[in-house]
């Protein structure tokens, strides 16, 4: 069992609709201890410093602190980049929400420099240390499907913008079906599978706007600069092919999350923006669906238990961590290909390979109940 040391001075950058989940779960988290916040708007960093009693400070005086050793990037994703570079180079290590990177070339420049630093970095989203899909890699791992041999993964919705309080930002590079909700399909098939060598997609605009229904926003128009409607092969380095549909243009479905076909048996697993829900189970023997026991804690939004294992692994000198850079950098390769393969109208390789994370359910005694 790995010890727990003291905990990590921590700073969030971002104080937006995501901040509050991580710095609740934080409380809970054992080894990170966050002392500040920071926002380009003053009045969102102040109004989460209040709340939860955290210093308030500009960004770049949470760059320029000595007591700051890990920079929690929350951030939209078109300043990902920015602010996590300059956690790196100020000596910070990073943990930043998803997806890492606009383009695979910051993404590996984020993780050279991070090496060059001997920083950790890791990424978001940690949804696949919860129980549910540690018990989904245990069951393909134990062989109860027998070898994969084909997924399909569908996330189709009408998009953020009735209920999100700034909705532009999912219809701007860096958003989209596919960036914003992509990596929680895409980490979780990799976790499951290993990597992908190539892609083929088709995709489309269909709505060139967007009218913004939530508040305080309500009306506004939104200018749409990305794919809303998705359809590609994912080929996996083990050959399985997967159908993934990603799409913000429709109003319902009945289609399942993920499912993974083996020689034996297939799996129905849930929504991979959950750390939890139901696995399904089915083999040539039963010949019917079943519920699939769980067999691992942490069903519940738990965004952040990622940060703590991997400053769980900085403390004990784990040299690998399950939310990590080069994951990261392999998924945002993924959705750059695919949104290549879209424009192009060709199979595009992935150059980028990644250990998939090993089977880790997330330490019970780094979490305060
Ligand atoms: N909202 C969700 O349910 C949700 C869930 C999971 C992940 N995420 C991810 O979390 C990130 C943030 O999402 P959100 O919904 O909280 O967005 P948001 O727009 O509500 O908040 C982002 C905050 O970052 C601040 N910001 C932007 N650029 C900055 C910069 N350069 N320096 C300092 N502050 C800056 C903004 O002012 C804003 O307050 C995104 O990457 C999103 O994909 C969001």
């Amino acid at each position: 069992m790995e010890q727990i040391s003291q905990p990590i001075n921590c700073a969030i950058i971002g104080c937006g609709n995501i901040s509050e989940v991580y710095i609740e779960n934080i409380l809970h988290l054992a080894n990170l201890r966050l002392i500040a916040c920071g926002d380009i708007l003053i009045e969102k960093s102040a109004e989460k410093g209040k709340k939860y009693n955290i210093e308030v400070l500009d960004v770049d005086s949470i760059l320029n602190s000595n007591d700051i050793q890990l920079v929690i990037n929350l951030t939209n994703p078109s300043s990902h980049f920015e602010i996590s570079m300059k956690s790196l180079e100020h000596g910070k290590h990073v943990y930043s929400e998803k997806p890492l990177a606009l383009t695979v070339e910051q993404a590996n420049l984020l993780i050279e420099t991070s090496k060059k630093n001997s920083l950790f970095m890791g990424c978001a989203p940690d949804t696949f240390l919860g129980g549910s899909w540690q018990t989904a890699r245990k069951i393909i791992d134990d062989g109860w499907i027998g070898k994969p041999i084909s997924a399909t993964a569908f996330m189709l919705c009408r998009g953020h913008e009735s209920w999100h309080p700034s909705p532009e930002f999912f219809y701007k590079k860096g958003g989209g079906p596919l960036f914003d909700m992509g990596p929680y399909y895409l980490t979780s098939l990799v976790f499951l599978l290993g990597p992908v060598k190539s892609v083929f997609s088709y995709g489309k605009t269909t709505f060139e706007t967007r009218t913004i229904t939530s508040q305080p926003l309500y009306g506004k128009q939104i200018h749409v600069e990305v794919p809303t409607d998705i359809h590609t092969v994912l080929n996996f380095e083990n050959d399985v092919l997967c159908t993934l549909v990603m799409s913000f243009d429709t109003w319902s479905h009945h289609l399942p999350h993920i499912e993974i076909h083996g020689e034996t048996g297939s799996l129905s697993l849930p929504d991979p923006n959950c750390f939890g829900g139901k696995i399904f189970f089915f083999n040539q023997f039963k010949k019917e669906w079943t519920e699939f026991p769980t067999c691992y804690d942490f069903f519940t939004n738990m965004r952040g238990i990622g940060i703590s294992d991997m400053v769980c692994a900085l403390q004990t000198n784990r040299s690998s961590y399950s939310a990590n850079g080069e994951l990261a950098r392999h998924i945002v390769e993924i959705m750059e290909g695919i949104h290549k393969s879209i424009e192009e109208q060709k199979i595009i390789p992935i150059k980028s390979s990644c250990i998939p994370p090993n089977l880790s359910p997330y330490i019970q005694q780094n979490y305060i109940p």
